[in-house]
């Protein structure tokens, strides 16, 4: 049995029943079976359009916070212990809602497919209860796409509707909300869904996880769902057992130390992003144009570890600010330099016994300096074709005494250039030396053709990233 909130009222499901739906159904189309519901859209079913944009709101101490996620991507049972919010609630019906108004006013919407998304994207905003600046419009606003009206009217919509200190109704009754949502809390458990055909399992402990892990190494496991949703969206897979650890507390944290951050596997990638924008730079930079918010919202650093996937933006800045993942079973932890971490094409050092719980990031670089890249076919909501994570610590004669050039998206796994390492150790850190070091990262890949690049363009990616770098850092 699973219950959130929704409409004012706890809603209960119980997946047990044969009769009712599927737990591997997804919010979308959970809303799309409802009477009441329809403004939520279909566009692509993969998390691109954000057409089918919804607002989660869940209980951060004593308040409230919202967030924006793509709804065809959540299995229902992700919903436990969360207020869903859809368009149909954002309103009143004798008033607009302020972004509604402010669309209307700025004539943001014509044919009207992607508005219902649009006014999620921008109900979200203005509940960060702060006057936003474009940068922030801009990258909440990513995740959904226009074909008609075009984005300056929406930007503008936005710009004018999110201010700080702007009560709203949901402001008026969140203390409602939120003793609904402790009611839910006090009977906080895990879930165990067995069905004819579908074994579902969500523990609240990582305890439990793992013994799950152990007992069903099969099982699928399942995190914020940005890869694992696909098999259900795009390939109509039956996922027959599922590990969802998506509700387990302690893989969610952050956590400050003076030579350190923990970051538990659990963690979104957008909580993540603010959190590393002073402290770890090149992380930030590739999470600031990782997906899109609503897929950060739900995308976790251990999923796109696990993933192990050529063009997984993640594992390169890792490797190249030497974290360490540490992976547990049972049995006890091990710690696995990011470095060594990745063995093959979509393989890694986890058994199948074993979940990654958390990565630690080191704070101290000892003077090196560390940038990230990403080149894709646009800027925003792309996978990588090629990225680099470059790390570089040069002597006091401006000699390189230590680099680290990894990138993505230039063979079967994340890979470093190993002989241009070797090549530019000990030489002056200069334009003549990174040229000619340049020949040699062409010369030690061979990376496929595909629709995002051509073999030899890829080439001149990688090769153009560590000019870039040079460039970037030769001052
Ligand atoms: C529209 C869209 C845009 C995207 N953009 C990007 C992008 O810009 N860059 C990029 O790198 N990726 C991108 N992705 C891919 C995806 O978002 C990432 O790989 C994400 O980090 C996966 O995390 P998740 O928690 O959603 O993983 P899930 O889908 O839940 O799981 C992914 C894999 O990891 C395993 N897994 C998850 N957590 C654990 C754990 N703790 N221990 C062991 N195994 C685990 C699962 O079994 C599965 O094999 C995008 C995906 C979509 C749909
Ligand atoms: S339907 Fe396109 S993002 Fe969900
Ligand atoms: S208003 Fe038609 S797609 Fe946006």
């Amino acid at each position: 049995m699973i219950s959130f909130v929704q409409d004012d009222r706890i809603v209960r499901i119980d997946f047990n029943d044969p009769l009712s739906i599927s737990p591997t159904t997804t919010v979308l189309n959970y809303l799309r079976g409802l009477p009441d519901h329809k403004g939520t859209k279909e566009g692509c079913a993969e998390g691109d359009c954000g057409a089918c944009t919804v607002v989660l709101a869940t209980l951060e101490g004593e308040r409230l916070s919202y967030s924006a996620y793509d709804s065809c991507l959540i299995f229902v049972p992700m919903l436990h212990g969360k207020q869903l919010i859809t368009v149909e609630n954002v309103g009143r019906s004798d008033q607009l809602h302020p972004v509604q108004q402010a669309m209307v006013e700025t004539d943001g919407s014509q044919c009207g497919y992607c508005t219902p998304g649009f006014i999620m994207s921008l109900f979200a905003l203005y509940k960060q209860e702060k006057t936003v600046d474009r940068e922030e419009i801009n990258d909440a606003l990513t995740g959904n796409l226009c074909r008609c009206t075009g984005y300056r009217p929406i930007v503008e919509a936005a710009a004018r509707a999110c201010v700080l200190e702007n009560p709203d109704q949901f402001s008026q009754q969140e203390s409602q909300v939120i003793d609904l949502l402790q009611t839910i809390r006090r009977d906080h458990g895990g879930q165990d869904i067995q069905r004819d055909d579908q074994h579902y399992m969500r523990p609240a402990s990582l305890a439990d996880a793992l013994a799950l892990k152990k007992q069903y190494p099969d099982a699928l496991v399942v995190n914020g769902a940005t890869d694992i949703g696909l098999l259900v969206t795009k390939q109509k897979k039956k996922l027959a057992r599922i590990l969802d650890i998506s509700n387990i507390d302690s893989l969610k944290i952050l956590e400050n130390h003076p030579d350190r951050l923990e970051v538990g596997a659990g963690v979104n990638l957008e909580e993540l992003r603010l959190k590393v924008r002073d402290s770890f730079p090149a992380l930030y930079d590739m999470l600031a144009v990782f997906g899109s918010r609503q897929i950060r919202n739900m995308a976790t650093l251990g999923g796109n570890l696990a993933n192990a996937s050529p063009i997984g933006d993640t594992p390169p800045v890792l490797m190249s600010y030497f974290a360490e993942i540490v992976v547990e079973s049972t049995g006890g932890e091990r710690r696995i330099p990011a470095l060594d971490f990745i063995t093959g094409y979509r393989t890694s050092q986890l058994r199948e016994d074993e979940l990654i719980t958390r990565v630690i990031l080191p704070r101290q670089q000892n003077g090196s300096v560390i940038r990230s890249y990403k080149i894709s076919k646009r800027k925003d909501l792309d996978i990588s074709t090629v990225s680099g994570s470059f790390r570089l610590h040069l002597d006091e004669n401006n000699n390189v005494d230590e680099i680290y050039l990894i990138y993505g998206g230039m063979a079967a796994m994340t890979k470093r250039a190993s002989k241009a390492e070797a090549f530019l150790t000990g030489k002056p850190w200069s334009r003549d030396s990174v040229e000619a070091a340049m020949d040699l990262v062409t010369e030690e890949f061979t990376p496929i053709s595909d629709a995002r690049s051509g073999a030899e363009g890829r080439k001149v990616m990688a090769r153009n990233l560590l000019l870039k770098f040079w460039s970037d850092t030769a001052n």
